[in-house]
This record gives C-alpha cells, structure tokens and sequence, in this order.
C-alpha cells in the first residue's frame, strides 16, 4: 500500500497514555500518531493490551494518565457517544431483536437525522457493502461475515472521524477473512477514512496496514511500515512475530534469516552446510528443511529449482538478506 508521507498534523494522538486495571494488568506510556487517511494495526499476542488502547480511545475506558486527542482537542473525558469515533468489535454487534434496516437506522435516529435523509444515507451504505435487500432481516438469518459488514456500515453511517476496528474478521473462515479484507480497504480508500484496526493476524495486518504497530505485553516493540517490519525487525520478538524466520545462534548473538533469503546449491562454497531432511511441495514453492548440524533451517525455494534434488542430498546454503540480535538486545 501506498506510504502516507505529509506534514499534516495527525488526526489521533495518543501522549503518554497509561490505563492500569486493578489487577495491574493494563498498558503504559503509551504514545502514537495516527495522521488522516491512515490506516494503522496494532497487532500482537492473546493479551498484549490491543483491546485494551482500542477501548481507550473509543471512550469505554477511562484512562489514568496521559492524553488522547483528535483533530488536536482532547476527548479523554468525553463520553463514547460524544466522541467522534466509532467502534466495530471482534463479535455480537448488531442487536437481535431489531431488523437490519433499525440497526443501521438506531444511531442515526438518537443523532435527529432527518428520515429522508437517514433512508438515503442507508441505502447507499448498504450499496457500499454490497448488502442491499437486507434491510427487512434479521441477525440471525445473516452469515457472519454479512453481520460483520452491517457492523461496519453501522459505525460508518456515524460519520466518525477516527473507526476503531477490534478483530472484526476474527470469526469468519479464512476465505471470507480475505474477501473481507479487501473490501474494507476499498471503502476505507473510498472515503478516506481514519482507522484503527486491532489484529492478532500478521498477514491480515501486513496486507492491509499503512503501519503497524508490533505489541508485546504492553509495550510497543517497533511502528512501522510491513516493508520495514518484515525486512527490518528491530527485535527478536518482532522477526519472530511477523512472517517466518530462521535462527541460529553465534558466540555474540543471533543471525535471523527468512526461509525465502536462502538458496540451495551443490557444492561447499555457501555460507551453511548440511543435508536435506524433508521437501514438501506447497503450491508454486517448496519448503525443504535442512539439517544443518543441530539446527533444522528452513528454505523456501521455487518448486522448479526443486528437480533433481533427493533427500538426504548434502546441500550448501547462501543467503543474501539477514538481520543480527547483539546478544545484550536478545531477550
Ligand atoms: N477488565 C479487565 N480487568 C482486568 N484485567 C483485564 C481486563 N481486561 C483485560 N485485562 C488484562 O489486560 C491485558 C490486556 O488485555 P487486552 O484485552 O487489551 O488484550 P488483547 O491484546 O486485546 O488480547 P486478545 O488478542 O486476546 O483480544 C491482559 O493481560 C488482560 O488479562
Ligand atoms: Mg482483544
């Protein structure tokens, strides 16, 4: 996706934010930009704290110190609907009991607009997320990806300024994830909206993100484009999160190399030696495991590259890309 590369002001700031639950759990001095038009993932682990800033910023947690603004004035005080924000959560958003047309219609009602105006701004969200002659329906006889994009429509039919989007993909199978993920990109380019997405799904988050922000209990371990997280991971916990990486280990720290930086030859002059443990075809590439004394190194290489090699072949191999953990920065 195309960089967001200005010196406009950000539309969402968020300064030094610490929200602490009794327990202790909870987030820390937490700061980030979001500029207009962005499309930002904070992704991480199970319990990392992505919910947790979502919700902060939505207004259904108060924070305990710091600051959140939009469009440079604070709302930490203000209450969820007086926000110019709206959230979309990972399940159970629309309400049961009303038609899908008195779902979308709820918000706008309890704002006063008008009825001709509310059935035309309906119906062109409903075209927009391609679910027109559902308004007569109930939740229950939608799929859930179809309740999912109700659930968005709903949030954007409030004009917010900011959407906050909490794993609203988590629940479908990963077809609809897909088909799911590419709409919202369309119709967040379409209205050039701001969005807060919150994910725990690394390739969900590098196909759709502007950045990411990378999460590990609490603290943000690097924000960045996906090029620069993927080919730049400033520490382990992020080469380990995002994609797949080998490691192997050196008297002063930790090599990390992608399965893709590596390729195989005859021969000894690579900078690895071993012999091949397992190839699996996997589509247009192959994954071959080598056993590289103890280590098993991991290669994908085109399938075509694949004819002629056996396993237990010995093999040398050369990389061209890797990064280095210093051993005083491996956790
Ligand atoms: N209401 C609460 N009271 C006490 N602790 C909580 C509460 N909600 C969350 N936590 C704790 O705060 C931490 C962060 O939780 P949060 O829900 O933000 O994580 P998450 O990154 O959204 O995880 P997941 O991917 O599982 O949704 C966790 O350790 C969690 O147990
Ligand atoms: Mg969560």
């Amino acid at each position: 996706m195309a960089e967001i590369t200005t010196n406009i002001k950000p539309k969402l700031r968020i300064i030094d934010m610490t929200k602490r639950y009794k327990n202790g759990d909870g987030v820390e001095h937490i700061n980030l930009d979001v500029y207009p038009g962005e499309l930002v993932t904070m992704l991480g682990p199970s319990g990392c704290g992505k919910t947790t800033i979502l919700r902060t910023i939505g207004g259904f947690l108060d924070i305990d110190d710091g600051d959140i603004t939009i469009d440079g004035q604070s709302i930490a005080l203000l209450s969820p609907e007086k926000r110019p924000t709206a959230m979309v959560f990972q399940s159970y958003n629309l309400w049961p009991h009303m038609s899908i047309y008195e779902n979308l219609a709820f918000g706008m009602k309890l704002r006063k607009v008008p009825k001709e105006q509310m059935n035309q701004q309906i119906l062109e969200m409903l075209k927009m997320v391609g679910m027109i002659g559902s308004e007569k329906k109930f939740p229950s006889q939608l799929s859930g990806g179809q309740q999912q994009r109700i659930a968005i429509a709903r949030s954007l039919l409030l004009k917010p300024e900011v959407l906050l989007l909490d794993e609203p993909f988590s629940a479908l199978d990963a077809k609809i994830r897909v088909q799911m993920r590419e709409e919202l990109i369309r119709i967040q380019q379409e209205l050039g909206i701001t969005v807060v997405f919150v994910t725990h799904d690394q390739e969900e988050a590098m196909a759709i993100s502007h950045r990411i922000v990378v999460m590990n209990k609490g603290v943000f371990e690097q924000v960045g484009t996906p090029i620069e997280i993927y080919d730049h991971p400033v520490t382990r916990f992020v080469a380990d999160f995002i994609g797949e990486m080998n490691f192997m280990e050196t008297p002063d720290g930790i090599r990390a190399v992608r399965p893709e930086s590596l390729s195989l030859s005859r021969g000894s002059q690579g900078d690895l030696h071993g012999h091949i443990r397992t190839i699996m075809v996997l589509g247009h590439y192959a994954e071959v495991n080598v056993q590289c004394g103890d280590a098993v190194i991991k290669c994908n290489v085109q399938r075509d590259q694949m004819a002629g090699w056996a396993v237990g072949d010995e093999v040398s191999l050369s990389y061209t890309k890797e990064q280095f953990f210093a051993t005083e920065t491996v956790e």
